[in-house]
């Protein structure tokens, strides 16, 4: 029998515009406070593009990053796999804007949607592809510019979002195996608690639709709040009963950084203590799909990760959509 073909993790890398929004700059845009904010949510600051700034930017500069810290050059790549909300535009894909960015041709590409779980749905992409044998080095990237599609008039979701991106080169290992188990989930039915209506099929941009904001995001708050807990919590237990681990085991949980409430109530209903779970939302905000590998990222740079340390990943997203991953340093 062929021996299983496995995953390893050869280097991550992110990237974070410089421009730095604070909640005191907030207080000049919106009827808010610092202290509502900080509160409520758990963040103090945010990073926002420049206006000559794409998301495949923010892509590549992660990307470079992760070759770097892999070690390879990057036509070593034979995918790459752009998990985001806000693409560079509808086609072609940020995934193709990022091949040509990172100059390199006749490597497939594609986008992915899963919104703040894409990072996750995109581990368990390139598992498959990596598992099957019909690719062997991914770069996978979560790439998001939420504050493209904020509505800057709305005090209740213009304080949560940020910009930012992070990337993971995965490649086929016959001695390491770093993923241990994905675990995914979505319901649709729940489509209508964060979505933006504007610029597809449903709603393509009219004069209408742009002065009716319906291209930025709406959301119903506490509803979404009520279902990301459970979600992620369930999430997090299926990924870890899949990859065969104990709790105990587990070095680091790095959750989804949407608001620091959510982390904490998902910490304690995992029972672990919030010394083992990595918050970096007080100065990113929820930057979708770059939230789990920009945070994984930084806990491997500072040193809070060593080789060979447990961790779990878990997100949730609107669709709703969430999903868990046991990977090993
Ligand atoms: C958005 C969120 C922070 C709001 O917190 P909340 O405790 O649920 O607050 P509510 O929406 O119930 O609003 C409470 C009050 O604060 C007000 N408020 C909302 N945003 C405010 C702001 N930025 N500053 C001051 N007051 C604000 C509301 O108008 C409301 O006032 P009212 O009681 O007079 O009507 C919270 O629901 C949340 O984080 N939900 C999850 C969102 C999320 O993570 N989305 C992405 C998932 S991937």
């Amino acid at each position: 029998m062929d021996k299983k073909i496995g995953v390893k993790i050869l280097g991550t890398g992110s990237y974070f515009p410089e421009r730095i929004l604070t909640n005191a700059d907030l207080e000049k845009i919106v009827d808010t406070s610092d202290e509502w904010i900080v509160t409520r949510t758990g963040i103090h600051e945010r990073h926002i593009a420049a206006d000559n700034e794409a998301t495949s930017d923010l892509a590549l500069e992660a990307s470079k990053k992760a070759l770097k810290a892999a070690n390879i050059p990057g036509e070593k790549i034979d995918l790459i796999i752009v998990a985001t909300i806000t693409p560079d535009m509808f086609f072609p894909s940020t995934a193709c804007c990022l091949e040509k960015k990172l100059g390199l041709v006749n490597i497939p590409a594609f986008d992915l949607l899963a919104a703040c779980s894409g990072f996750i749905y995109g581990i368990a992409t390139a598992k498959a592809f990596i598992e099957s044998g019909l690719y062997k080095t991914i770069l996978l990237v979560g790439s998001d510019m939420l504050s493209r599609i904020t509505d800057w008039t709305d005090r209740s979701t213009c304080i949560l979002f940020g910009d930012g991106a992070g990337a993971m080169i995965l490649s086929a290992s016959e001695e390491d195996d770093n993923v241990l188990s994905v675990s995914l989930g979505a319901d649709g039915s729940f489509g209508d608690l964060l979505y933006m209506r504007g610029g597809g099929s449903v709603c393509p941009a009219t004069a209408e639709s742009i002065a009716a904001k319906y291209h930025t995001i709406t959301m119903k708050g506490a509803d979404v709040f009520k279902s990301a807990v459970p979600k992620m919590v369930k999430a997090a237990e299926d990924a870890i009963i899949k990859a065969g681990v104990k709790l105990q085991d587990v070095k680091l949980f790095i959750p989804h950084q949407a608001n620091m409430r959510i982390i904490q109530a998902v910490a304690k209903r995992l029972n672990i203590s919030m010394d083992s779970v990595f918050v970096n939302i007080h100065k990113t905000g929820n930057i979708s799909s770059a939230t789990t590998i920009t945070a994984l990222d930084e806990a491997i740079k500072t040193g809070k990760l060593q080789k060979g340390d447990l961790v779990v990943l878990v997100a949730f997203g609107g669709g709703f959509t969430w999903g868990g991953a046991v990977v090993r340093i």
